[in-house]
């Protein structure tokens, strides 16, 4: 078997960084969040740069939404990646991935990025976090899908969210 890309090492477990695109942040987004800093002294929302994923929202804007909306969580930071996300957990010096499980269907994507994460860096655990019941559907996806096509996503995505997304589908329909 060939070597892992690190060999094994311990980083802090108290520091955790939970990944994704953001695009946008949602209220699901958000459940997990505030639950890891029940767990972790540090969690660090790292949202990828990745500009071929096309996001709806820039690098900037998804900042500075995370940003709002996690103002008053305590232990929550937000920060931007690119590259292999073990590269960037070993950087920040985090033990921990942390990733949203809503159902079953998750599982399998999550599942095959875990062991490659840890296959890449066998020092970083993938720790899976259940969001509350009222958020299991949830998924940037269909908030963007609902908005720009005239349904309201009111309590489902925090109000700064909420608002630009109003903005970007006044925007398309000029
Ligand atoms: O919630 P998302 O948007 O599906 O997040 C996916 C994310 C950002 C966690 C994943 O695409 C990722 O880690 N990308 C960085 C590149 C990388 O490390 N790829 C190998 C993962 S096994």
């Amino acid at each position: 078997m060939s070597a892992p890309l690190h060999s094994p090492r311990r980083y802090d477990p108290r520091v955790a960084v939970y990944p994704g695109s953001f695009d946008p942040l949602t209220n699901g987004h958000l459940d997990i969040i505030a639950r890891g800093t029940r767990i972790f002294e540090r969690v660090i929302v790292a949202i990828l740069v990745n500009e071929a994923k096309q996001p709806l929202f820039s690098l900037a804007e998804r900042v500075a939404m995370a940003r709002e909306a996690l103002g008053g969580v305590r232990g929550a930071e937000v920060d931007t990646f690119d590259g292999l996300l073990v590269e960037y957990v070993a950087r920040v010096g985090a033990g921990v991935v942390v990733r949203g499980l809503r159902a079953i269907s998750d599982f399998e994507y999550e599942y095959q990025m875990a062991l490659m994460n840890r296959r890449l860096n066998d020092g970083v655990e993938t720790v899976f976090m259940m969001p509350a019941e009222q958020y299991v559907y949830i998924s940037s996806r269909l908030v963007k899908e609902v908005c720009m096509l005239g349904g309201s996503v009111a309590g489902l995505v925090p109000d700064g969210v909420e608002r630009r997304l109003m903005e970007k589908r006044a925007a398309v329909s000029r």
